[in-house]
């Protein structure tokens, strides 16, 4: 397994170019089921999440090339209805295929995904949305089993917004016969992108970005040739970078209006951005300002960049108090953010962190993406050495994380550990 070893305390300076959204990615790779031909995908990030999705694409019976940043899915031979455990439980987003599946062949059998480290994450807003378009659903043996001759509209509101959940129920809601309608609908930006994929392919959806959806089915989509947009918590990761170890960083391809949240936070600690065209300028302040933090759904702080912005509140000047509310234990980077001599303490889905002059590397272990993407910060930031152990975490969600902080004169470097 490999690590990734940090010498802390430089200043990070010059231009980065953040790669495209995973989470964008994931959903419109996975709405190619959805037409009869090539669609071709260019700013694709190379993760190891989009190799998961690019391997049950071609389970399914697709046909899937990919030259670098552009990935091509010829799904008109799709025959295959279950996304089997092997692939899902790599990835949960695998259950982004279920609706698609639904719609394509009448039917679908998808490993559950079950809990991870941050969270037990259920599923029961997809089957439950999937249920009120028409298909008739079952649960046996660790999967569900989903099926409809023909999906149905219908009204579909969630408890809570989901960002996959109504990703996967625009994708069943484009091809059913009449009016669907999603309320408390997710906002973010990954959920626009792909309703605009959608519309593309002819789709008639409107409303995306607000809570309220309305979907008029479709008898059939075309594929399409679009560019995936932006990584808004890989840009956030690195604006975290510039304003912690007090440096001067130039982020390109990136959507300013994306990251607002973030930047206002961020504004806050005292850093200085400057956002123009597709380009955000983070300068580091001299000191930190402690800020309070909730993650909200979309356009609130997002939850996955919660542990990134804690490491910047672990050197800020006085108290800061962190609240998570989407994930009930997405706080495991703490321990570990201890041991590099962070003052923080937990209490119910609240963090109280008070600033320390410094901290100081340590060997520490990745627990999940957004966790190992914070301990990296930490590394960049502490005195001496840092160890960052597990980090097939990161290749998941970030591309070339280790050489874009080297450009950036961070003392990085992955190292390949013989496996015992
Ligand atoms: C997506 C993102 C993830 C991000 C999260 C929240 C992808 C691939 N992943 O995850 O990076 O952290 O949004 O912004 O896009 N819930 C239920 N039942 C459901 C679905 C969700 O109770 O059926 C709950 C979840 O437990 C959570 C909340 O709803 O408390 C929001 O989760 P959701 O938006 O669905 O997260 P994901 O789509 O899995």
């Amino acid at each position: 397994m490999d690590r990734i070893i940090i010498e802390g305390g430089r200043r990070l300076s010059g231009t980065v170019t953040i790669s495209g959204s995973k989470n964008a990615a994931l959903p419109i790779l996975a709405s190619s089921i959805l037409t009869d031909g090539v669609c071709t995908y260019t700013n694709v990030p190379d993760l190891r999440d989009i190799k998961s999705i690019v391997e049950l694409l071609r389970h399914l019976g697709a046909k899937v090339d990919c030259q670098g940043s552009t990935v091509r899915v010829d799904a008109s031979s799709v025959s295959v209805h279950e996304a089997p455990y092997e692939i899902v439980r790599k990835m949960r987003a695998s259950i982004l295929v279920l609706c698609p599946l639904v719609a394509r062949l009448g039917r679908a059998r998808v490993s559950l995904p079950g809990g991870c480290a941050i969270g037990e994450r259920p599923i029961d807003f997809h089957l439950k949305g999937l249920q009120a378009l028409g298909a008739t659903i079952s649960m046996e043996h660790g999967y569900v089993n989903a099926s409809a001759r023909k999906l149905k509209g219908g009204d579909i509101y969630f408890d809570v917004p989901s960002v996959t959940g109504t990703e996967n129920l625009l994708m069943a809601a484009a091809l059913a016969d009449g009016v669907t309608r999603i309320g408390n609908a997710a906002c973010e930006p990954e959920v626009v992108a792909l309703a605009d994929v959608l519309n593309l392919m002819g789709a008639k959806i409107t409303g995306a970005g607000t809570p309220e959806i309305v979907v008029h089915g479709v008898k059939s989509l075309e594929p399409v040739s679009v560019s995936i947009i932006p990584d808004r918590i890989e840009a956030g990761t690195f604006m975290v970078a510039a304003a912690l170890t007090g440096g001067d960083i130039t982020i390109e391809n990136v959507e300013p209006g994306h990251l607002k949240g973030q930047i206002d936070k961020l504004a806050q600690t005292g850093a200085i951005i400057e956002a123009t065209g597709n380009t955000v300028r983070v300068k580091g302040p001299g000191i930190i300002k402690s800020v309070d933090v909730k993650t909200l759904p979309y356009p609130g702080f997002p939850t996955d960049m919660q542990a990134q912005f804690m490491v910047l509140m672990s050197v800020a000047s006085g108290l800061s108090m962190i609240t998570e509310t989407i994930f009930e234990n997405r706080f495991i980077h703490v321990s570990e953010l201890k041991r590099m001599g962070a003052d923080i303490t937990i209490s119910g889905n609240s963090a109280m962190v008070a600033g320390v002059p410094s901290l100081s590397g340590a060997p520490v272990m990745a627990s999940d993406l957004r966790a190992s993407a914070s301990l990296v910060l930490a590394g960049l930031v502490a005195e001496g050495t840092t160890e960052v152990n597990r980090v097939y975490h990161l290749d998941r969600g970030y591309e070339k994380m280790e050489e874009k902080f080297r450009q950036l004169g961070a003392s990085i470097c992955r190292v390949s550990q013989p496996k015992s």
